[in-house]
């Protein structure tokens, strides 16, 4: 089992121990945004503060990091934050309007914008998050393991390019293929605040680390390799030695085998494809994150079973964090999660 020496002995390692392919009594269950609107507590909490600052207040963040594994049980914690914070950090502004997506108002499109990012120091720019670490992992009191992440270098250039959440990504495509080498540098820059910032995270004591390339589907199979895979390994090769990391790509059907060429020491994927198509592709020795429909979790009770355990049975037991193909929706009803984490913890591996 890897175990980051900074991060606090844990009672409950069956997430670690599934990341390094030893036997579990139960395979481990934690869900992509799981710490969000479908909660009534998150939005007790959220009610009276815009999503920026409880992104930003560590007391605040940690309280909602927390809030699932009281509730509900799960058998891994992540850290309330975004993706689009480093940007911020990186020099660009961020806003979340109420009922709209993040905007960047002064999106970077060319060179010339490139000299507008900077590479930020982790703990002076960005300390609030590994306050909120020291205070989670306080609050969760050796429980479970505590995730920390940040967005994959490609995924996060699409906010920085369009200005927000896309639909065609011709402003980011239409950049990395007129101009790839100036395309590279923005990915390269983002790499390496990534890489700082995930290692700050490390050193304030998370126990695994996700990558979120959520916009990989956007991306053909070799223009993947070729621009998108790189700066995910310089970051990984940094990471490895100390945490578990895993590589989750949503759209991944395209990119599994280039997804076990990045080093990761699992890979999470989308619904697409079943668990067991995935390791016809890529063997058994990566283990896999994943992989039940978001949707499944609007079906009635009996139905959302069977497609757990299918999950489950096509996982294997072994090497396997169960998981959703991507984050839960905010409408989903509280007591569906509570009777899929059931089903998956009473699967016998
Ligand atoms: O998983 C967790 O519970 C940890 C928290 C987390 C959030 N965002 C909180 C959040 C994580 C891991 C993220 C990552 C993130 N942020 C991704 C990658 C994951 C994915 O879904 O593919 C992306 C693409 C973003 C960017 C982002 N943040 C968008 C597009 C939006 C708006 C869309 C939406 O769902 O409203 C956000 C806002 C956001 N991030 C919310 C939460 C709980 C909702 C904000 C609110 O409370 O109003």
């Amino acid at each position: 089992m890897k175990m980051n020496s900074a991060a606090p002995k844990v009672s409950n390692d069956r997430f670690l121990r599934a990341l390094s392919r030893e036997l579990v009594d139960r395979v481990p269950i934690w869900i992509m945004r799981q710490a969000g609107r479908y909660l009534p507590e998150y939005r007790a909490t959220r009610e009276n503060v815009p999503f920026l600052e409880l992104c930003k207040t560590p007391e605040l963040a940690a309280t909602v990091t927390v809030q699932p594994i009281d509730v509900l049980g799960f058998d891994a914690a992540i850290l309330f934050s975004d993706i689009l914070i480093p940007l911020e950090a990186m020099g660009l502004e961020v806003r979340f309007d109420e009922g709209k997506g993040p905007i960047l108002p002064a999106p970077v499109r060319d060179e010339a914008g490139l000299a507008r990012l900077r590479i930020p120091d982790p703990i002076h720019d960005l300390g609030f998050v590994g306050e909120a670490i020291s205070i989670a992992n306080r609050k969760l009191a050796g429980r479970v393991p505590l995730i920390g992440f940040a967005g994959a270098p490609w995924t996060v250039a699409t906010y920085a390019v369009e200005g927000g959440s896309s639909k065609s990504f011709r402003n980011a495509l239409g950049w990395m293929y007129s101009d790839p080498a100036s395309f590279r540098i923005l990915l390269d820059r983002i790499a390496d605040t990534t890489a700082n910032y995930l290692e700050m995270q490390v050193d304030a004591g998370v126990h695994a680390i996700q990558i979120f390339e959520s916009w990989g589907g956007q991306l053909g199979r070799d223009t993947f390799r070729e621009f998108a895979l790189p700066p995910i390994r310089k970051i990984v090769n940094r990471l490895l030695p100390r945490v578990p990391v895993i590589l989750y790509v949503n759209g991944s059907p395209q990119h599994i085998e280039s997804m076990a060429e990045a080093g990761s020491d699992a890979v999470g994927v989308d619904w697409r494809l079943p668990l067991d198509a995935v390791r016809a592709r890529i063997g058994n020795l990566l283990p896999l994150q994943g992989n039940l429909d978001p949707c499944c979790l609007y079906a009635p009770p009996a139905d959302l079973e069977k497609a757990a355990i299918a999950v489950l049975e096509r996982g294997g037991g072994v090497g396997h964090v169960f998981n959703l193909g991507h984050g839960i929706l905010p409408d989903v009803p509280v007591a569906s999660v509570r009777h899929l984490i059931e089903t998956v913890h009473s699967w016998k591996p």
